[in-house]
């Protein structure tokens, strides 16, 4: 179990993310990732765009503008409904967010609350500044998008963009044309996206800045229930919490069956299977530690008909915590866009002419990352990364035993020859105990250790991570039994 502080000493210490521009004493909000960082995120997003590019052929990987005017926000509703409720002090200036200041005094949430009802609440629990103890000024919608001027006066507004999603709805009718002309179609982005965020707070949690990863699936209605397989999409059960047991603190397991008999479309809940198959199987993220709560209608994003979080237990973050969102956005996005821009943005398709509804998965990236770290952080004895081997930053390290006898000079033909298909890092420095040490705490699963028995045709020794335990494999061998043990192909048998 890692709290906060472990996880981000870590992640700094070990090069993986930390607040940005602390020279200049931070810059709340935004983070820098170093080398490792950059690899485990990466290795995320390329499982991610597998898993989920890999649900059907017609789904695609985009690419549009992280700048939007304000014309199309606008109409995407954006700009009169993108917002929180802000709650500033009358003494200090302090702001913060109007459900956080009742979280933290109810240990509740209190999402979707208008701000009379914040201001009401605030009242009846008699809350004062957390800062100075200070009275609290009246709560206001804040909108969260970061305005932009554009050109040399300014003059035409703009805003960056608050998710990645609406660069694929300008674009879909484009690449309908452009492609095979079919639905369903998916069409995703793995790009940036900031918010104004009124209090960032714990870490890579809540940032200014940060990755999105997400799928828009355009479909019929009247037809994607036939299409999606739900009976091939297996058994197993979903973990959910309802929205009236959201504070509690586990999640039942429904079946698919019953998920249906709820009300969720069926090709609602095949989505589900798949998000989750995703966190348990690829992420290898423990069952219990995982579920979807759903939002109601208060709760919900303004574009949702139907919304369920997902959501991955921290213990840095102090439990669930949401990692991603699975949304029915209907129609609305197309349709805003087709009023805000009149250009139509209903296809023919088949002996149908419609706009099509859209099924958002959406994730953050950096709040996957975190939550990677915070799950397979052990700290113990022997502080170790349990990253599943194909997400570690490094695959394999290559260790000479000793610096003589020609060891290093093997061992550096040795790291030469696996840099080639992995990750691979050559240390020589400080003894070996060390060195594993080094490996272990950013989840490098395997080592590889050049001796003397490796000069007399013996082989190398590999070592695993987890348990410690060590084969020897012949030379010629050694690279695809790595590719084995990396994919998962094979397990590590000592
Ligand atoms: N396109 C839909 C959308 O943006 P969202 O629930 O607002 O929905 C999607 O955001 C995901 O983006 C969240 O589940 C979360 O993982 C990530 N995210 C949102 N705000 C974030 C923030 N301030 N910092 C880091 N990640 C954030």
């Amino acid at each position: 179990m890692a709290s906060y502080d472990d996880v981000m000493s870590l992640s700094v210490r070990r090069g993986f993310l930390w607040p940005a521009v602390d020279l200049y004493g931070g810059f709340a909000g935004f983070y820098d990732y170093g080398h490792n960082g950059v690899l485990l995120r990466r290795r995320w997003e390329d499982l991610w765009i597998e898993t989920f590019l890999g649900l059907s052929d017609n789904y695609y990987l985009i690419d549009t503008t992280t700048i939007l005017p304000e014309a199309a926000l606008k109409a995407s509703g954006h700009v009169d409904h993108f917002t929180d409720i802000l709650v500033t002090c009358t003494r200090c200036g302090e702001s913060y967010r109007g459900d956080h200041l009742l979280e933290t005094k109810t240990h509740e949430e209190h999402e979707g609350l208008t701000p009379e009802e914040i201001d009401a609440r605030i009242r009846e629990l008699k809350i004062r500044c957390p800062n100075c103890g200070g009275e609290l000024g009246p709560a206001r919608a804040f909108n969260m998008m970061f305005p932009l001027g554009i050109g040399p006066m300014g003059k035409d507004r703009a805003y960056l963009r608050p998710e990645t999603a609406q660069g694929v709805y300008l674009n879909f009718k484009r690449e309908f044309e452009a492609l095979r002309r079919k639905l369903p179609m998916g069409l995703a982005i793995v790009g940036r996206a900031y918010r104004n965020e009124i209090s960032p707070r714990q870490g890579a949690y809540r940032m200014r800045e940060f990755l999105q990863a997400e799928l828009q699936i355009f479909f019929d209605p009247a037809t994607f229930a036939d299409l999606v397989p739900i009976g091939a999409a297996g058994s197993e059960p979903l973990r959910i919490a309802w929205a009236h047991e959201k504070n509690e603190p586990t999640a039942d397991d429904v079946s698919s069956k019953d998920a249906v008999g709820r009300g969720l479309p069926s090709w609602y809940v095949y989505h589900l299977i798949q998000v989750q198959r995703f966190y348990l199987n690829a992420l290898r993220v423990p069952r219990d530690a995982f579920r979807f709560a759903e939002l109601d209608e208060k709760e919900r994003a303004f574009y949702n008909k139907i919304h369920f979080d997902v959501q991955v237990k921290q213990e840095s973050l102090g439990g669930f915590k949401e990692v991603g969102g699975v949304h029915y956005r209907t129609d609305h996005d197309l349709k805003g866009h087709e009023s805000g821009s009149h250009a139509k943005q209903s296809i023919t398709f088949g002996s149908s002419k419609l706009v099509p509804h859209v099924l958002e998965l959406s994730f953050g990236v950096d709040r996957n990352v975190w939550a990677l770290l915070d799950l397979t952080f052990h700290k113990g004895e022997r502080a170790v990364l349990r990253l599943p081997p194909r997400l570690a930053p490094i695959g394999v390290a290559v260790f000479p035993l000793v610096n003589k006898d020609g060891i290093p000079e093997h061992a550096e033909r040795v790291y030469a020859q696996l840099q080639r298909r992995f990750t691979a890092f050559f240390d020589d420095s400080g003894s070996i105990g060390r060195r594993y040490a080094r490996m272990d705490e950013i989840g490098t699963p395997f080592s590889v250790t050049v001796d003397h028995e490796t000069l007399e045709g013996k082989g190398v020794t590999v070592r695993e991570r987890d348990s410690q335990k060590q084969i020897r494999v012949k030379e010629a061998d050694l690279p695809d039994t790595l590719t084995r043990l990396l994919s998962g192909e094979s397990s590590f048998v000592a």
